[in-house]
């Protein structure tokens, strides 16, 4: 298991830096690329292991994907030419694979397995397999169909309209692509508002969606058609950065290009209401995705109550917000977070157990956790438990730290963030 031991640096973060791809739209992009009938070029693409699950996944179904670093050309024949894979698809540890696979894999007229990694395989898949059930999809695996691996007896789908019980944008993506292949119109009415890449991108590949407050309507009987897409940072790894530039003392940091989707700016917004010292310039608009600059000063934050309809807005960011707690004045409670327990770890689990090593106040709550601050952070071995985004936090806190911090498990940061390492000491100085 690879572990990495970072002491204090003393150092502050200053310079400018560029964050991978967003995670979120490069598997859409690559998934609508390998569904439509031509050449789709997609540039800066996340080549993190998850996305990278996605384009195995097409090309096991035939589709030509050629890689030079962070540009994909997506050669494909089509919907119709997608070909049976000879062998399960391995989803890895991607439940954005996973999900939105399991949408076009039931609507699709070919036989496919799946299985996932020892984390993935933990992870409830019933919230996609029952909605796409109603739909007549045939989809069989453990525990009453809820666990991957899943066998899926692919079909022509019909309609459905889904009152979505969980806030969950690969819930919903999963329900518009099988509504793209299906018979008829198919609605999702989300619970609340989750990320809308989906919505945002289809319409880039010729594909209609219409969206009505909650409520979003997709024809049966598209085929999306070829486009070309330059992927935004992904804010989600620029999270890591926001913080740690906002609690190391003396630092100022600009990351530039990182998507600023309104649905999920929420790491902005949060960190403002907690004091933070951050300037937001937007740019330019790739499709309809909004792309900007951030000047990021450090600041002394203040606690803050986070929750409600903020929370799918930062799902993937509370990790390391729960860190900029640490070093807030003052209680910091964040509620309504339950599916942070269904994530590539129980995340408030691996959140507590974390700070708690490193020295920090927090108590777990069944939906969330509370923090008290400021407190100095001592230092420790801590576990990145399998997932990303607890290493990176672990690996932000060390510059806090008083001693050495080793993580263990380090190498899952590669999931969403191969260069995270070496953009962090880049920019220490
Ligand atoms: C994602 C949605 C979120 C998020 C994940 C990516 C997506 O999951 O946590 O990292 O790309 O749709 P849920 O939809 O399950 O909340």
């Amino acid at each position: 298991m690879s572990s990495i031991e970072l002491t204090p640096t003393r150092k502050r973060l200053s310079g400018e830096l560029f964050v991978p791809g967003d995670k979120s739209i490069s598997h859409r992009s690559v998934i609508f690329s390998s569904l439509a009938e031509g050449t789709s070029v997609i540039t800066n693409f996340l080549t993190g292991e998850d996305c990278m699950r996605t384009v195995e996944a097409f090309r096991d179904m035939g589709v030509n994907i050629i890689q030079e670093n962070d540009r994909l050309t997506v050669q494909s024949r089509g919907i119709h030419h997608l070909k049976e894979p000879a062998h399960p698809i391995n989803f890895g540890n991607s439940g954005t694979t996973a999900r939105l696979m399991s949408g076009v894999l039931a609507g699709l007229p070919l036989f496919t397995t799946a299985y996932g990694d020892e984390s993935l395989s933990k992870r409830p898949m019933d919230r996609v397999v029952e909605p796409l059930s109603l739909m007549g999809a045939e989809i069989k695996g453990r525990n009453n169909s809820s666990l991957l691996p899943l066998a899926y007896n692919g079909k022509k789908l019909r309609s459905a309209k889904h009152n979505l019980k969980v806030k969950s944008a690969q819930v919903k993506s999963a329900l518009l692509l099988a509504g793209m292949l299906a018979e008829g119109e198919t609605e999702v009415i989300e619970l609340g508002q989750t990320r809308n890449h989906t919505e945002m991108l289809l319409p880039e590949f010729g594909v209609d969606v219409k969206v009505e407050g909650r409520s979003i309507k997709i024809q049966g009987g598209q085929q999306p058609t070829p486009s070309d897409i330059r992927v935004p940072g992904d804010i989600s790894s620029a999270a890591f950065f926001i913080v740690a530039a906002s609690i190391v003392p003396q630092s100022e940091l600009t990351i530039r290009n990182v998507g600023l989707n309104p649905t999920r700016d929420g790491i902005i917004k949060a960190m403002k209401q907690m004091g933070a010292d951050i300037d937001v310039q937007v740019h330019t608009y790739i499709g309809s995705e909004p792309v900007g600059d951030l000047v990021i000063r450090s600041s002394q934050l203040e606690g803050i109550t986070l929750e409600g309809d903020l929370v799918p807005n930062i799902i993937d960011e509370v990790p390391i917000l729960a860190l900029a707690a640490t070093q807030a004045k003052g209680k910091t409670v964040i509620k309504d977070a339950e599916e942070l327990r269904y994530k590539e770890t129980d995340r408030i689990a691996a959140v507590v157990e974390t700070l708690s090593i490193l020295g920090a106040d927090v108590e777990a709550k069944e939906d969330g956790f509370i923090i008290n601050g400021q407190t100095s952070l001592k230092g420790g071995c801590i576990d990145s438990f399998g997932d990303h985004r607890i290493g990176m936090m672990g690996a932000v806190a060390s510059l806090i730290c008083d001693y050495n911090v080793t993580v263990e498990n380090k190498d899952c940061i590669n999931i969403s963030y191969p260069s995270f390492f070496e953009h962090l000491n880049g920019i220490l100085n």
